[in-house]
């Protein structure tokens, strides 16, 4: 498909080629009725894969999860295997696995519903995972204002506990293992892995420095695997199924099957399990196509956080090599998609307010930085902006990227850069008196507040 030609629209159901897309492999339970009690996860083969991992080797599991490829699904892609492989054995230590189940990625929406409609899958992922790693504590961080996943998950330990899978002793294994699942405050930054790791430990949530990561300076200085639900929930399948079954689904270098959240100008935003490599044309389909009245604008292939695509890149594969082919990344994979009805300047800037608030202060290039795009950006969206104000804010996002304590920073330029990049008209349009000012009322010494890079210079030194 070419940038001219408007995404697919469908008034029926999606194109069988489409469909065959569709590979519920962590999903294959949500539409079980009460799937989410012991019971009925054990009918649908619940719980079959830790009987077979607790009667292999730990160092055997570590080698499958390796050889399966599976990557990490909180953002960066990190390859599982090895990141077990880093906690050092012998060492006398506790060791911990702690789950992110933080899900403050805008746009993701993937981790939630696994644990609402299948939590013994996590749990069960937990299990193998510790038992593979050597810890006898876990922790779940979820996410505070996630009250409704947080019960039931405490809930489904206890449901576990009560039939012999935690606890002491686990089946007759000799593993023991407890699981604390721990609401945070409800902190984006609480999401980035040493971050949630302090505030796990009742400190201000805040990105520890590294070195030392985790593996060997993790939770209570011992060492630490921190993994997303994703990552977790995927264990038992590949114990289950083997590595070439995992590999034998999605690409090469991003091996598996991917939970895409689908939001925005879509006909039926959702989850939808695919192979990784799947296209945004293919899941457009599966959603769909645009809403009535709507053509693809512009989209997030993985949140805020990873630079936005446009119409063009409706072919390429949504995996790690795909997106970085075309100067973004895989992130969550929470599809947002907008239309020529959204107003690309006020999106972006309403992600800068976010990453302004969510801004943990530690590092000065991220707590100034957003601060500051927020003025300008209002500026422009208030129709006192200038022309140098483009210049400005790229200026400023290069002083954040890969300047900031944590990726919380770098991603903060995102939203801004690629709009600029492939939207510098729809700024101009603001700038030049084209397009009607969208926060003519916006407050003295916010929109109204002249602020120029000499004033900039002079705020930063
Ligand atoms: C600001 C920020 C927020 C993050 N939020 C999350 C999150 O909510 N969930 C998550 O799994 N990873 C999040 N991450 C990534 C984690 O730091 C870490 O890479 C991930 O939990 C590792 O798990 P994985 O290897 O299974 O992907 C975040 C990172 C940053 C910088
Ligand atoms: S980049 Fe931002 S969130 Fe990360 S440490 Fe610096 S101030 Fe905190």
């Amino acid at each position: 498909m070419t940038a001219q030609e408007p995404a697919p629209r469908l008034e029926s159901a999606p194109r069988p080629e489409s469909l065959a897309r569709l590979t519920p492999v962590l999903t294959k339970r949500w539409l079980s009725p009460d799937a989410w009690r012991i019971d009925v996860y054990e009918q649908l083969d619940g719980y079959t894969a830790l009987r077979k991992a607790l009667t292999a080797d730990p160092d055997d599991l570590i080698a499958l999860v390796k050889a399966s490829g599976l990557r990490g699904r909180g953002g960066a892609g990190f390859p599982t295997g090895l990141k077990w492989q880093f906690i050092p054995q012998n060492d006398g230590k506790p060791h911990y696995l702690v789950v992110n189940a933080d899900e403050g990625e805008p746009g993701t929406c993937k981790d939630l519903p696994l644990m609402m409609a299948d939590p013994h899958s996590l749990i069960e992922g937990v299990i193998i995972a510790s038992y593979a790693i050597r810890a006898n504590r876990a922790f779940i961080y979820i996410r505070g204002e996630a009250v409704h996943a947080a019960r039931r998950l405490r809930n489904a330990v206890v449901e576990a506990r009560s039939l012999g899978y935690l606890g002491q002793d686990i089946l007759g294994s000799g593993f023991d293992l407890e699981i604390v699942v721990h609401s945070g405050a409800g902190a984006y930054i609480c999401g980035e892995e040493t971050a949630l790791l302090e505030s796990l430990e009742g400190k201000r949530g805040q990105p520890r420095l590294r070195p030392p990561f985790p593996a060997t300076h993790g939770l209570y200085n011992s060492p630490t695997v921190v993994n997303n639900v994703e990552t977790i929930a995927s264990v038992p399948y590949i114990v289950l199924g083997g590595a070439d079954w995992f590999r034998s689904m999605g690409t090469e270098k991003s091996p598996g099957t991917k939970i895409y959240s689908v939001s925005g100008r879509v006909d039926r935003p959702g989850q939808y399990e695919c192979s990784l490599g799947t296209t945004l044309g293919q899941l457009l389909d599966l959603a769909g196509g645009m809403a009535e009245g709507h053509q693809l604008r512009f989209w997030t292939p993985g949140g805020s956080s990873t630079p936005m695509l446009t119409a063009e890149h409706l072919d390429v594969p949504l995996d790690f090599e795909g997106m970085a082919s075309v100067g973004t990344m895989l992130g969550t994979t929470a599809v947002q998609v907008f239309s020529q009805a959204d107003d690309v300047v006020y999106a972006t800037y309403r992600w800068i307010e976010f990453y302004h608030h969510e801004s943990c202060g530690k590092c000065t290039p991220c707590r100034e930085g957003n601060y500051w795009m927020v003025r300008v950006l209002r500026r422009i969206l208030a129709g006192q902006g200038r022309h140098e104000d483009l210049d400005l804010l790229l200026d400023l996002c290069g002083n954040l990227l890969g300047r900031s304590f944590c990726a919380l920073g770098d991603g903060a330029t995102s939203p801004v850069m690629s709009s600029i990049k492939y939207f510098r008209q729809d700024y101009l349009d603001y700038i030049e008196g084209r397009r009607e000012p969208l926060l003519a009322g916006a407050a003295p010494g916010a929109a109204g507040e002249s602020t120029t890079g000499a004033e900039l210079a002079g705020k930063d030194s």
